[in-house]
């Protein structure tokens, strides 16, 4: 080419959710084995089973024919008026502050990508890789981040966001990721309303990820955001991705309160408006069919199941590596993950399933990598377990998260039992 194609921040771009699985998939080609995908959040290809009564709503809609045009820019009205009406409160939002896009994921790129690139995102972490990458690809240098603590279950330290918010006039909005990935946390409502109050403070606004809202175990509160933000100006995101399930459907939005208290933050909403428009909409079928899906009856009875089972399995491998004491497990209190953070992580190896695998695992680990990543890889050559490193996450700490989503007990508990072995070798 005459000229060099990247862009300077393209170094940054980083999925290692994904990037694994490329890895994964020779290891298993050398090794002829099947492996355990332990590192991607979707219950569908986990085995959960999509049930009848949804599938009939989907071939009734695509049984009509308006099922098959465009939907408006912001997306389908009646989709958005459910959502306005269920997940949302009409105090701090109208059906015209919903906006549909082809999942989360584009939502986050776009909504980040439409900042300048002086007006930064604090992003947690660990936090969901997508966020922090957009963030760092917009304002073209590494993202700005703070702590969540192991130590006090996965909560932040407000006197961190509150300093980086003063002492960092480019910051304009927060992010938080409440239930969370990859932590399985949910933030006590006190810590949330602290968070709302330095936005507030500061004249920043608000990005809550809510797309967990659903999965929360019983008797654990969750405060969304609508309920707490007042009249600071704020972005939810929610989608169809996890609790529906269907992350193949592309289907997420964003709800945008109080846009109109400040002027800047309604120009920039006016500016992710017009790029949709440029874009037309998002894919229709899953906006149309979403009222319906939510408001089955048995809507509820299945997500209960699920929420039951990532309970169960949680409990089943706090329990489990309770007593190895290089690990340290916080009980997540929803979601479908478990971050198992490996304490004082050297370099190590594991006797590989055969030399071929050895040789590629030399291959990658020769590269300058973190601690997790190389125990991960040294997992899926040794146990065929692919999980992904805590680094990953944009952490400082070394661990991995696993899901809960595996479909059979004794699977799960033997993935466990790999995992243990692995653990056990590798610091031996
Ligand atoms: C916290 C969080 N936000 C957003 C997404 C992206 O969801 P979607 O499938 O709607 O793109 C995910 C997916 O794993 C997630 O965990």
């Amino acid at each position: 080419m005459r000229q060099n194609l990247l862009r300077s921040e393209s170094k940054l771009l980083r999925y290692p959710i994904r990037e694994l699985v490329e890895i994964g998939k020779n290891l298993e080609s050398l090794g002829n084995f099947t492996m355990i995908w332990e590192n991607i959040g979707d219950p569908v290809a986990a085995g959960e089973s999509i049930p009848s009564w949804m599938k009939a709503i989907l071939r009734d809609a695509i049984e009509e024919d308006k099922t098959y045009g465009y939907t408006d820019s912001r997306g389908d009205v009646e989709a958005r008026q459910y959502v306005l009406d269920n997940f949302s409160d009409d105090k701090v939002c109208t059906i015209d502050d919903i906006l549909f896009f082809n999942g989360l994921g584009e939502a986050i790129n776009k909504i980040l990508n439409k900042l300048p690139k002086e007006a930064r995102v604090l992003v947690p972490s660990p936090t969901y890789p997508s966020h922090a990458t957009a963030e760092a690809m917009h304002a073209s240098c590494d993202y700005i981040s703070y702590q969540l603590d192991p130590e006090n279950n996965w909560e932040p330290d407000l006197e961190e966001i509150e300093n980086h918010v003063h002492y960092n006039e480019q910051i304009v909005a927060i992010l938080v990721i409440n239930p969370n990935n990859p932590t399985g946390s949910v933030l006590k409502r006190e810590t949330l309303e602290k968070i709302v109050a330095i936005a507030k403070k500061y004249d920043c606004f608000l990005i809550f990820d809510e797309i967990y809202h659903h999965m929360v175990f019983p008797d654990v509160e969750n405060t969304l955001l609508y309920e707490i933000i007042g009249d600071t100006p704020g972005i939810s995101m929610k989608g169809i991705s996890k609790d529906v399930p269907w992350p193949g459907s592309r289907c997420g939005w964003i709800e945008i309160y109080n846009a109109e208290k400040d002027d800047h933050f309604n120009d920039y909403i006016k500016v992710i408006l017009l790029t949709k428009m440029l874009e037309v909409c998002s894919t229709s079928l899953p906006q149309k069919v979403l009222p319906k899906i939510y408001g089955h009856p048995e809507f509820d009875v299945l997500l209960a199941k699920r929420i039951a089972k990532y309970l169960q399995r949680a409990e089943e491998a706090s329990a489990f590596f309770e007593n190895i004491s290089q690990v340290r497990l916080v009980q997540p209190k929803g979601v479908f993950y478990l971050v198992i953070e490996l304490l004082d992580l050297p370099y190590a190896t594991l006797e590989s399933k055969n030399k071929k695998i050895r040789l590629a695992l030399n291959e990658l680990e020769k590269e300058d990598i973190y601690q997790d990543f190389q125990f991960s890889y040294e997992l899926m050559g040794a146990e065929g377990i692919c999980v992904v490193p805590l680094s990953g996450f944009g952490s400082e700490l070394t661990g991995f998260r696993m899901t809960m989503l595996e479909e059979s007990d004794t699977q799960f508990t033997e993935t466990l039992m790999g995992i243990a072995r692995a653990i056990e070798g590798y610091y031996r």
